[in-house]
């Protein structure tokens, strides 16, 4: 399987400005607002995963808190470099960020939105579930999906 690093970018600020660079390539945003958004990350909730290949940052995926689920999170602007797409790196950026969110941060849950990418998701154990207003960055037509992490699969209906 892959063994390549992903790591809180906190933890690592040198690659802060190639994470703004493979955000913006796929979501163009001015560099000003994105840094900002970036320098957010720490250790506790929100925190910008990176994945790293060969010393270059190629996925990236943010973790958002829900002031009403303080057991869960959110994950947004999940993105893999385009050249290395269809190559399992999402699927793997996916299965870290989960860990992390288990293991590091104890959550129990985590939803995403997405209006595209469902099938991706639902490969990874993501199940459609209700629209809720829960979300900072609520899009009405989006689909809600989510994933239990915990370890007990009957703790959450
Ligand atoms: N529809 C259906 N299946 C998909 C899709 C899709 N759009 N994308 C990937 N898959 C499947 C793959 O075929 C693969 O299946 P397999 O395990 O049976 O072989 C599996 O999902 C894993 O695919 P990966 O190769 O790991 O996916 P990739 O590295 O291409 O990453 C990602 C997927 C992150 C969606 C990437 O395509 C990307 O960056 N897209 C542009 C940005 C984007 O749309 N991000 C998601 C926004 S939603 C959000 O952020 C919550």
């Amino acid at each position: 399987g892959m063994d390549l690093p992903v790591v809180p970018l906190h933890k690592f600020p040198q690659y802060t400005m190639e994470c703004c660079r493979l955000i913006n390539s796929e979501w163009p945003r001015s560099e000003t607002a994105r840094l900002r958004s970036l320098e957010c990350s720490g250790d506790t909730l929100p925190t910008c995963l990176i994945l790293l290949k060969d010393n270059q940052v190629i996925g990236h995926c943010k973790l958002s808190v829900i002031p009403a689920i303080p057991d869960g999170c959110f994950i947004e602007s999940v993105v893999i470099e385009k050249v290395l797409r269809g190559q399992g790196y999402g699927k793997y950026l996916m299965e870290k960020a989960e860990q992390y969110c288990q293991a590091f941060l104890n959550l129990r849950i985590i939803y995403l939105s997405t209006k595209g990418q469902e099938l991706f998701y639902m490969k990874l154990g993501y199940n459609v579930c209700e629209p809720v207003s829960i979300y900072g960055s609520y899009i009405p037509r989006n689909q809600i999906l989510n994933i239990n992490i915990s370890n007990n699969k009957e703790a959450i209906p």
